[in-house]
């Protein structure tokens, strides 16, 4: 029986040193350990053996489980340590892969431009205020000079969403919300979004923005017109840019002009920016109408004014010689990522 020990035992400790893993040392220990394991079943049979020789060969099958034990508990810490190695390996950074670029959002064309602008008017003065898109006839055209039989209102194809109620074709609504709000000295800009039912193609949006300006104050003449627009255009465009007053008409200025700029492009050449013009139109401006003064409780004999509309989107147009004003509103990412 003491033979038999010893060969189970040699051939358990064999067997632990050849084991290659933590699964071969786990089968080991079962084929030997376990309930049914090899040194187990020895134990059992100590009952056939007289009493003298069960406490010595008791001693011995126990001391032996216990070496099998200690070894195998040493090769399977062994074991262990290898396996965390090995996943240690596979799991290591390489930190000379190239990251992740996270893309950042950035302000589209349109407001880059219109802060621009603010910042001109800023400079010179004026405070920004906002007004509403969905407006009444009575700031959109009553109060402008514009009663409901007058030919002007064929200038601008109206959405309407009543009977009074409309998109603002224009953002001077907002100067009469203005002369109502405030007294004179007044000076301001109001940036925003305009509603005309016009055919859509390459120079026509259904939805585009102007920038509402308004100066009122006592002795206010053309001459202050004239400075500011051509302050405003020489900041914007280049200090080398010309600029031309041409006489027109606005039902809510007396007198009216147009202001044209030459091309930035050409110079005043002519190219295929100003369709071969040389020039620019980039407003619409005039004298305050006394009966626009009048409407918001201003007396015209008193305060005088000036008030102009510019168009963001030509602006922009150009700026960045887009060909074509739908490309604004798309919101393609592909054509906003060149800006
Ligand atoms: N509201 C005009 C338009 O949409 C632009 C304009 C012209 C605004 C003259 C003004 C102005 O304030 O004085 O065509």
């Amino acid at each position: 029986m003491k033979e038999k020990l010893e060969q189970i035992k040699a051939a358990a400790l064999d067997e632990i040193a050849a084991a290659a893993n933590s699964a071969d040392c786990e089968a080991v220990r079962v084929k030997y350990l376990g309930k049914k394991g090899e040194l187990t079943a020895i134990l059992k049979m100590m009952g056939g053996l007289s009493p003298e020789e069960r406490p010595i060969m008791g001693q011995l099958v126990n001391s032996a489980k216990a070496e099998v034990e200690a070894v195998l508990g040493q090769k399977m810490t062994e074991m262990e340590a290898k396996a965390t190695e090995q996943k240690l390996m596979a799991e290591t950074v390489d930190i000379t892969m190239p990251a992740k670029v996270s893309k950042r959002g950035k302000l589209h064309p349109l407001n880059t431009v219109l802060n621009d602008m603010i910042d001109i008017f800023q400079s010179m003065g004026f405070d920004v205020v906002d007004g509403p898109e969905v407006e009444t006839d009575h700031y959109n055209f009553e109060c402008l000079n514009v009663p409901a039989d007058h030919p002007a209102r064929d200038m601008q194809d109206t959405f309407y969403l009543g009977e009074n109620l409309l998109l603002r074709t224009q953002t001077s609504a907002a100067q009469i919300r203005t002369m109502e709000n405030r007294k004179p000295p007044i000076r301001v800009i109001c940036p925003g979004r305009v509603f005309r039912a016009d055919e859509v193609d390459a120079t026509h949006s259904p939805v585009f923005h102007q920038i509402e300006g308004l100066v009122v104050d006592k002795g206010i003449t053309m001459c202050d017109l004239k400075g500011v627009l051509e302050q405003f255009a020489h900041e914007i465009y280049g200090a080398d840019t010309k600029v031309k007053f041409r006489p027109s008409f606005f039902p809510f200025t007396e007198p009216s002009v147009e202001v044209d700029v030459s091309c930035s492009e050409c110079g005043g050449k002519g190219c295929r920016v100003c369709k071969g013009a040389g020039w620019i139109e980039i407003l619409g401006a005039g004298m305050v109408h006394p009966n626009v003064l009048r409407s918001c409780g201003i007396d015209p004999e008193e305060y005088s004014g000036f008030a102009f509309g510019i168009g963001l989107d030509r602006l922009t147009t150009t700026r960045y010689k887009i060909s074509d004003i739908r490309l604004l509103f798309e919101n393609d990412k592909r054509f906003l990522d060149q800006f």
